[in-house]
């Protein structure tokens, strides 16, 4: 299960994502907000906490740049949030970060390069190559 979340800037790409979600035939729960102006760091906070508790396997975060969700879920130990414009970059978040959020920008990314976006960020598994495992710890480190 897929958690999915955004701020008034982000909702508009989140509606359509939604849509895109159900077409693929991948679960997904909507956790807000529903179009009216609210403060991204609350949405950012909820999704994290729920994908860090286990409630969903990822997550992934739409606000007007994706900036403000990414700099507020990285905030959080465990989060591994990546702000992605390209493909190329999902499929790296995913097989060299083992990234559990990414973040779109809802005002900056075309509806079908965004979906594009997801599905290589979906399917792509983390390579768990020793060297990644290795970065990724460092970044537990760094976390404490
Ligand atoms: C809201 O206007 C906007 O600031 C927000 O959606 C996001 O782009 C922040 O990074």
């Amino acid at each position: 299960m897929i958690a999915i979340a955004s701020d008034h800037g982000g909702y508009a790409l989140k509606q359509i994502l939604l849509d895109h979600l159900a077409a693929r035939g991948v679960p997904a729960e909507d956790l807000g907000c529903g179009g009216e102006p609210v403060d991204y760091p609350d949405y950012a906070g909820k999704l994290c906490r729920a994908v860090l508790a286990g409630q969903y396997e990822r997550g992934i975060l739409v606000c007007g740049t994706g900036i403000g969700m990414s700099i507020a879920a990285n905030k959080i130990p465990g989060i591994r949030a990546a702000l992605c414009a390209d493909c190329y970059s999902a499929e790296m978040a995913r097989q060299h970060n083992d990234a559990n959020v990414l973040c779109l920008g809802g005002r900056t990314l075309g509806s079908e390069l965004a979906k594009k976006i997801v599905d290589t960020y979906l399917d792509t598994p983390f390579s768990n190559a020793e060297h990644h495992r290795k970065r990724i710890a460092m970044i537990k480190d760094l976390e404490r």
